[in-house]
């Protein structure tokens, strides 16, 4: 891949569907096997994108995974319609769920799926509009400062 390079994969998820849940991480990771990236950086990049979309599963009702490498990142976007997040640094906090008694059941709801992404990603932009939305990019860089 050369800088004028790059690579877009775009990914739709279904809100409350644990059945098809997983689908757009797992194929965002498959995908970044078949670059030669370091492996450190593609399972970081795959839990990123396996938390942010059992966000749009678990807290809302829909939306999408992107992907876009370059020669520079590993960039990945996640944008959902729902109720947004009511208060963002409440919900970095470890362990801090709003999920239901339901959601846990299965196994989720964990409160870490947030402070993961932060652990793993060289940058976190979280916005998010009240009962419109939320968009989170994740940045993991390729390149380290001085190349
Ligand atoms: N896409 C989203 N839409 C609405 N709320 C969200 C979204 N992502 C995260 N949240 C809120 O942030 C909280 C913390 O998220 P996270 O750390 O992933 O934990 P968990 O998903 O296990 O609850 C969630 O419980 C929820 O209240
Ligand atoms: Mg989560």
């Amino acid at each position: 891949m050369t800088s004028t390079n790059s690579y877009d994969l775009s990914l739709p998820v279904k809100g409350r569907c644990f059945v098809t849940a997983g689908q757009a991480a797992s194929k965002i990771k498959r995908t970044l096997e078949t670059f030669n990236l370091p492996p450190k950086l593609v399972r970081c990049a795959a839990i990123c994108a396996y938390e942010a979309e059992m966000n749009i599963v678990t807290h809302a009702c829909r939306g999408q995974v992107g992907l876009r490498v370059t020669e520079k990142a590993i960039r990945i976007v996640a944008e959902d319609e729902g109720p947004g997040i009511q208060d963002v640094d409440l919900a970095m906090k470890e362990g801090y769920s709003t999920a239901s008694q339901e959601i846990r059941e299965m196994g989720f709801g964990a409160g870490m799926g947030l402070p993961n992404i932060k652990r793993c990603a060289d940058e976190l932009i979280i916005d998010t509009y009240p009962n419109k939305g939320t968009r989170v990019e994740i940045i993991i860089h390729l390149q380290t400062n001085g190349g």
